[in-house]
């Protein structure tokens, strides 16, 4: 197969939700479509149950294991098919939001009684900065939920992107009888089922035909047909181009659990989601249909027994072939890296290959040369751009508890970063370093993995911080004058880039209005 049919027939998305709208569950019924697992209960859920919330031991086993179901590749109707999985806790934000630069599209799961809730916002607005174009999957039907109608409204107004329904629910809650495919306008009757993907299908072309009536009875049949006549009158023709260009959210309805309505969802998607896209680097546009080969490493993920400190990059590719045991130019680094143990993440099944393609995601086993964002390429230097830090939330000072591991401490701090653990300032005036992080968690982890893996005992202590903002200024005189008044509220990122640390949001106003010539940046890339 040539270079460009490899890259017509891939799609590579994300899977975002709120915790317990049905990701993993969807996630699965999506494998069993694609043939990729045989019965259901195979994925596991990626969500830190709330009984272990504290527990980051028990966490860390569960997040072990989500790595091996955090990208699963699968066949559908002759399509590649790489799915990528993100963390619904929010403690673990800055993972999906790396994890949604690898991706091409995203497919949404929202739950129908609950609606739009607050990780989806968030994790709209990252979708948002790049355009992403988002497929919306409204779940859990059988539910007594809110109006269909209502449920569209709320997801143009909180997550503010135009609607277009590809999919009609026939009924909901216990009368629940399955989804009308407005797209190829076909309805599908599944019997419900749990375990399997069901054959047991009827087909009704057209609306009208008395078949309707009988299956699902008159007064739904009818309910069906104004539903239909309806939307098509309201929402506009459905235009493929204003979702790739992200302005319009297709929306699905469905109940995953009953694999009701996915694979209308599943169908619609390969025709209509986008392939590999093209991405930008400092230096160029690159297209995926380049023959040099091309990539950037958006995650890291390290093995937790101290015995075997490898890790596994994940290599997002983006032109070219990639090849395993080739000498590759890490742009970053010194000396060209050749990787021999290549990993694809076919379902579960963990594989080495020989090749990969545009779109793909290969495992790329680590001693520790590779950090996130990093780029390889086969030549030439380009550096991909879109794998920004943004501001942690909590920020805490290191201190050292034992003065004989300082060097211990020092690598362990480097590498937890370089994996995107946390983000680390060291401030110019007594090079205090202080660790930021989303979440509460990241500290247990960092804490217990410092001992674990290197020896190294560090407290972390509360600061009193509201924002990390990056700053720059086009006038050279004015950002030293600026860093010479603020002193102490300087500091660096492990990129050496300037970081003005702002203790609270008022304040940080007040030195905005006072300093117009200097800009601050809420994520490292400007
Ligand atoms: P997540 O990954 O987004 O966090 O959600 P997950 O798939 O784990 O689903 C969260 C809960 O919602 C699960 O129940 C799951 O069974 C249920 N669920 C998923 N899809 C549907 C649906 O279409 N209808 C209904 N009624 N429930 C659905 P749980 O009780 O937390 O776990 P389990 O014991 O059922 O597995």
């Amino acid at each position: 197969m040539t270079l460009t049919q490899e890259i017509a027939k891939r799609k590579t998305f994300g899977i975002i939700a709120h915790p317990d709208a049905g990701k993993t569950t969807l996630t699965e019924k999506m494998l069993l479509f694609g043939g990729a697992i045989k019965t259901a209960g195979a994925v596991k859920s990626n969500k830190i149950d709330t009984a272990t919330k504290s527990d980051w031991m028990e966490i860390e086993k569960q997040r072990g294991i989500s790595v091996a179901t955090s990208v699963m590749g699968f066949e559908y109707k002759g399509q590649k098919i790489n799915l990528l999985d993100t963390p619904g806790h929010q403690d673990f934000a800055e993972d999906t939001y790396r994890t949604l630069t690898a991706v091409d599209s995203v497919i949404m799961v929202i739950d129908c009684v609950k609606g739009v809730e607050i990780q989806t916002e968030k994790l709209m607005e990252v979708c948002r900065m790049r355009n992403t174009p988002v497929i919306c999957f409204i779940n859990k039907l059988d539910r007594e939920g809110r109006d269909p109608y209502d449920l569209l409204d709320e997801v143009e107004t909180k997550l503010n992107i135009q609607v277009r329904p590809l999919s009609w629910p026939i009924s909901m809650g216990k009368s629940f009888k399955g989804v009308y495919n407005l797209y190829d306008k076909q309805l599908n009757l599944f019997t419900p089922s749990q375990r399997k993907v069901s054959d047991d299908r009827v087909v009704i072309e057209d609306l009208s035909s008395k078949k309707l009536d009988e299956r699902i009875g008159s007064s739904l049949a009818d309910q069906l047909r104004e539903d239909v006549e309806l939307i098509e009158g309201v929402y506009p023709d459905f235009n493929p181009k204003e979702y790739l260009e992200g302005t319009v959210a297709p929306v699905f309805f469905g109940s995953a659990v009953n694999n009701f309505g996915v694979k209308e969802m599943l169908d619609t998607f390969i025709q209509i989601a986008p392939g590999p896209k093209s991405r930008q680097t400092e230096e160029r546009e690159v297209k995926p249909d380049e023959d040099h080969f091309s990539g950037f490493i958006f995650k890291i993920h390290a093995n937790m027994d101290p015995k075997h400190r490898n890790r596994i990059a994940f290599l997002r590719i983006c032109s070219g072939t990639f090849q395993r045991n080739k000498p590759y130019n890490h742009v970053r680094g010194t000396k060209p890296l050749r990787f021999s143990n290549v990993t694809s993440f076919m379902a579960q099944d963990k594989e080495i290959i020989e090749e990969a393609f545009p779109g793909d995601i290969v495992g790329l086993y680590d001693t520790g040369n590779l950090k996130i964002g990093d780029s390889i390429t086969d030549g030439e230097n380009l550096n991909f751009k879109g794998i920004p830090s943004f501001s942690p939330e909590i920020f805490r000072e290191v201190v050292n508890k034992d003065a004989m591991k300082t060097k211990q401490l020092e690598k362990g701090l480097q590498q937890l970063m370089e994996e995107g653990v946390a983000q680390l300032f060291t401030f110019e005036i007594g090079s205090r370093k202080v660790v930021g992080t989303v979440g509460q968690l990241q500290f247990e982890v960092i804490k217990f993995r410092l001992k674990n893996e290197y020896n190294a005992t560090a407290d972390f202590v509360p600061m009193n911080l509201h924002k990390a903002c990056w700053i720059t200024s086009n006038d050279k005189k004015k950002l030293d004058e600026f860093i010479r008044s603020k002193q102490r509220h300087i500091a660096k990122d492990r990129n050496g880039k300037l970081v003005f640390m702002a203790e609270s949001k008022a304040w940080l106003q007040m030195v905005q209005d006072n300093f117009p010539e200097i800009e601050f940046h809420n994520t490292s890339e400007y």
